[in-house]
């Protein structure tokens, strides 16, 4: 398996009960090493641009007001499947369909307030990556 990098983000909903540390503890338990990270309250125009491909999708508007309703923790996650090992960790984007033992099925509250983001490939990853951080932000390989 190859060694990857991947975007994540801890969700508003997650922030607020202060899971932040228990989250990074599911991370370093499957061997995802934080590579980078910083905490920010996105603005309107950050968080339209990081979701710019799903402007047309039904739940657009709700997405960007919850991703700027508090602060977010943004990280780079590094390791052997890093992308489909952190989806894994995850769970579906539905809390209500995560299994057991996942991110979202133990943290997160409803669809909308979901507690994870993931980049879903490699190609994303790279986007997301550079949307957030700058290569100098990142720990060498
Ligand atoms: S995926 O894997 O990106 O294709 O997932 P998808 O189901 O298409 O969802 C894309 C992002 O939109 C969020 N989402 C929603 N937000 C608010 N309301 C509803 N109904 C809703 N459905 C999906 C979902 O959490 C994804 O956000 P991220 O940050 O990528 O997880």
């Amino acid at each position: 398996m190859a060694l990857e990098r991947t975007l994540s983000i801890i969700k508003p909903d997650a922030v607020a009960k202060n899971v932040i540390g228990e989250i990074y503890a599911r991370f370093e338990k499957a061997g995802l090493k934080v590579v980078a990270a910083k905490m920010k309250h996105l603005s309107r125009s950050e968080a339209e641009g990081f979701y710019a491909v799903h402007r047309e999708r039904p739940f657009f508007g709700a997405l960007v007001e919850f991703m700027i309703s508090g602060p977010v923790m943004i990280q780079v996650l590094e390791g052997e499947g890093a992308i489909a090992k952190n989806r894994e960790l995850m769970g579906a984007t539905n809390p209500k369909e995560a299994d057991a033992g996942t991110i979202r099925a133990d943290f997160a509250d409803s669809i909308d307030a979901n507690a994870v983001h993931g980049s879903d490939a490699p190609e994303t990853a790279s986007t997301e990556i550079a949307y957030f951080f700058a290569t100098t932000e990142l720990c060498p390989r």
